[in-house]
């Protein structure tokens, strides 16, 4: 059976993780960094890359010792390579090429948000391809239709800020700390959703993609106007994020029939209100809806070692001078859209 020594640390997440071809997940270990980045109210690329270095070789040693396995046993490393913070990429690539050096075991560079679209067939096996994703993180915001091992069609993304990143700047904004996700929703269990007029950038195009750069501003003025209570701008802004998310995957699944299932992932699926309306969706449109257990959904190594396995299965090896990149795109063949670049 194939097992494989995944890495992740494209972001603020150090991970690593055993994970068979036949869906086990023998270990995973996972440090977050958020007391490093709260004095700052957001990620520090610098800080995270030195944090990757400190912590990820523990880490390592710890999934083999829990896993009980030794290096030997292990059939290749996989690393994520992309898209991220790329201090954090090289520090997780270059030691996944140390170790495949060191092994004489290949190595797999993986595609972060390939990671992210095949990690709910690990809590799902019924699942079949195509599903559609709809990625929701402080990094990404995508609609992806997951055709197979290396096929996906990105049908949206955001032309300016991630779902996540409006999440941790609406905090901001409202003095309500960090990491701002869980913050917002907090605050907005106790306020009214229908209190602030906020707009939905987007909502009724043609095309499914994203846009919160405006929402953000329109809370800041909301803010500004003394008129509001925090609790009323945040449940405001969290029901306007739902909307949006709601039409464009609305219109993501017009444009994708074919889709057999509805799966989010991301650190945003964690919001229940996100939850229970994309529930409402998919079942409007007689799809099953996956949501991945949290740790699975957030940024974690067991995603990268899966899809590390079924590259690994399929013959899909790397050279030891594959570089790292701060963006790679998963669909190639995906049109450049106007403001998007740091997030396509
Ligand atoms: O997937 P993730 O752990 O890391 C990446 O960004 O790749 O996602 C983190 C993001 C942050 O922006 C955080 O504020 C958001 O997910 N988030 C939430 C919630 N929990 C985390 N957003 C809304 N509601 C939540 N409960
Ligand atoms: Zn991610």
């Amino acid at each position: 059976m194939t097992l494989i020594l995944g890495i992740e640390s494209s972001c603020d997440e150090t991970a690593a993780s055993l994970v068979t071809g036949d869906r086990r997940v023998l270990a995973h270990a996972l440090a977050g960094q958020e007391s490093a980045h709260r004095p700052v109210g957001g990620v520090v690329p610098e800080i995270a890359a030195r944090a990757h270095v400190e912590i990820l070789p523990g880490l390592i040693e710890q999934v083999l010792a829990e896993g009980q396995v030794s290096l030997d046993e292990v059939d290749a490393i996989a690393a994520t390579a992309g898209p991220g913070l790329i201090g954090g990429v090289m520090v997780g690539l270059v030691t996944g090429k140390g170790i495949a050096l060191a092994s004489g075991k290949p190595l797999i560079a993986v595609n972060h948000l390939e990671g992210h679209a095949l990690s709910p067939m690990l809590s799902e096996p019924g699942l079949t391809f195509p599903y559609l994703l709809l990625l929701v993180s402080g990094g990404h915001c995508q609609l992806i239709l997951v055709r197979g091992l290396g096929y996906y069609r990105r049908l949206a993304t955001t032309i300016d800020d991630a779902a996540g990143e409006a999440f941790d700047k609406t905090a901001k904004l409202l003095g309500l700390g960090f990491p701002g996700g869980p913050a917002v929703e907090l605050a907005a269990k106790a306020g009214d959703p229908k209190a602030v007029k906020l707009p939905r950038p987007l909502v009724g195009s043609a095309e499914p993609h994203f846009s919160f750069a405006g929402l953000k501003s329109a809370v800041l003025r909301a803010r500004d106007s003394g008129l509001h209570t925090r609790e009323d701008i945040a449940a405001s802004f969290q029901q306007a994020v739902v909307d949006c998310l709601v039409d464009r995957t609305t219109r993501a699944l017009a444009l994708a029939p074919e889709a057999t299932a509805l799966v989010v992932a991301g650190g945003v699926a964690a919001n229940q209100t996100v939850r229970t309306s994309l529930t409402g969706l998919a079942k409007r449109h007689g799809l099953p809806f996956v949501a991945p257990p949290l740790w699975l959904c957030t940024d974690n190594a067991a995603m990268i070692g899966w899809a590390g396995a079924l590259r690994f299965e399929a013959g899909l090896i790397d050279s030891l001078d594959t570089p790292p990149r701060a963006r790679w795109p998963l669909d190639p063949d995906a049109e450049i859209v106007r403001g998007a670049g740091v997030k396509a």
